[in-house]
């Protein structure tokens, strides 16, 4: 590149930094005579354009062969423009010479010697990461949103199955009442079954829904010891899993009570899942500041780092019979609190879920909707979390 072209007059910037500028620029430069033939280049446009300095010095920059036929017109357009000074910056797809296809978004500036048009310098900014991240964006933009369809058509349904299925469970219960039926074993037996799986197909919906809903909060006071043993006495725990209760009464929290305790509910069922051997779970709860922390420690089977990356992911689960809703409601509801939920776990040794709650739910801005009922008995306002500022 010879000095002519981008010295100014007076300007103390010398050729040897210019050239170490142009050389060492993180975009790629390139420049060009006044009909096209490219003059000059840096590393980084060579690297944009795959091949090698000499694929690209000497040449027209229609004939690098890396612009597509249809995408010439614009460009050769775009550079007419530059030369009557009306040149904008333009978006260029490339294929370059290892195949790559290659995102760029080229600027200009142009050069003048003695007042007279010299060249222009073409600046060749490489967006093709950008362009990726933006396209990974809305697809999952529209996944969501095909998610987020699928989950109101999923509440739908489940709603309408609930009424058949109350029917086919006052079936099996009148069958089960009739003296006829109740001497033969197996037809009892199936008729139990029946019930079993009316329960089960009862939980699913339940799940289903809870996930699509908008969470409801009903406060009331309580204590974690409360709140745990209330828990507890929700499920069974098989004999070989000793569970281990050192939560305290103190400090006495708000939160809803029936939305905790499912969570808390799906924490403690994982954890027994997760110990088909036998094994013991620690719950303890210790109050900080503002918050209080519950931590449930099993010494299950562990999760390894990738699948602890999926766990929050409605319907992932490694279960024959699980359906992965589990810890996404578990999150929601403590969420729903403005508390936050952690995991920590090494496999083969154990796994801990660690729950932080505020002693009192506070309204922020943004987030889910969430909306908070607080009783008479607590305070005189009903509020809607994410309106009240
Ligand atoms: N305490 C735990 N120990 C080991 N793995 C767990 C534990 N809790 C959850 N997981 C993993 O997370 C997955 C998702 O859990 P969850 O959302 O409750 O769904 P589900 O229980 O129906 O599988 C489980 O299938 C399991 O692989
Ligand atoms: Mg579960």
């Amino acid at each position: 590149m010879s000095n002519q072209h981008y010295q100014s007059q007076g300007n103390s910037l010398s050729e040897e930094k210019f050239k170490r500028i142009f050389e060492v620029a993180s975009d790629g430069l390139i420049y060009m005579d006044t009909s096209g033939r490219i003059v000059d280049v840096n590393e980084q446009a060579v690297w944009i354009f795959g091949g090698s300095k000499e694929d690209l010095l000497g040449k027209h920059f229609t004939r690098v062969g890396v612009v597509s036929s249809t995408n010439l017109p614009r460009i050769t357009k775009a550079f007419a423009s530059i030369l009557l000074g009306r040149g904008a910056p333009l978006e260029v797809q490339i294929r370059n010479k290892k195949g790559q296809m290659r995102f760029l978004e080229c600027s200009y500036s142009v050069m003048k010697t003695d007042g007279k048009l010299a060249g222009i310098l073409a600046i060749a900014r490489d967006i093709t990461e950008r362009k990726k991240a933006e396209k990974a964006l809305l697809e999952s933009q529209q996944k969501f949103e095909r998610l987020a369809a699928i989950g109101q058509v999923a509440a739908m349904v489940g709603h309408d199955l609930r009424n058949p299925l109350t029917g086919i469970k006052g079936a099996a219960y009148y069958l089960k009442t009739k003296p006829a039926l109740r001497k033969d074993k197996k037809t009892m037996e199936v008729l139990e079954l029946i019930e079993k799986d009316i329960e089960y197909s009862n939980k699913i919906i339940t799940d289903l829904l809870e996930c699509s809903r908008d969470v409801h909060l009903e406060l009331t006071e309580t204590t974690p010891k409360l709140i745990i043993g209330e828990t507890l006495s929700l499920l069974e725990v098989p004999n070989n899993i000793q569970v281990i209760n050192l939560t305290e009464s103190d400090p006495r929290i708000k939160g809803d009570i029936e939305k905790l305790n499912r969570a808390f509910v799906n924490l403690i069922k994982n954890a027994i899942d997760a110990m088909p051997y036998g094994g013991k779970l620690t719950i303890k709860s210790t109050g900080t500041n503002d918050n209080v922390e519950f931590t449930f420690a099993d010494t299950g089977m562990g999760m390894t780092k990738e699948q602890m990356g999926k766990i929050w992911a409605p319907f992932f689960t490694t279960k024959a019979k699980g359906m992965g809703l589990g810890l996404p409601i578990c999150k929601r509801i403590i969420e729903a609190h403005k508390g936050y939920i952690t995991v920590e776990s090494m496999p083969g040794i154990g796994t801990t879920f660690t729950v932080t709650i505020p002693i009192e739910p506070k309204p922020t801005e943004g987030g889910e909707k969430v909306w908070v009922n607080v009783p008479e008995s607590l305070s005189s306002m009903t509020t809607k979390a994410s309106e009240k500022s």
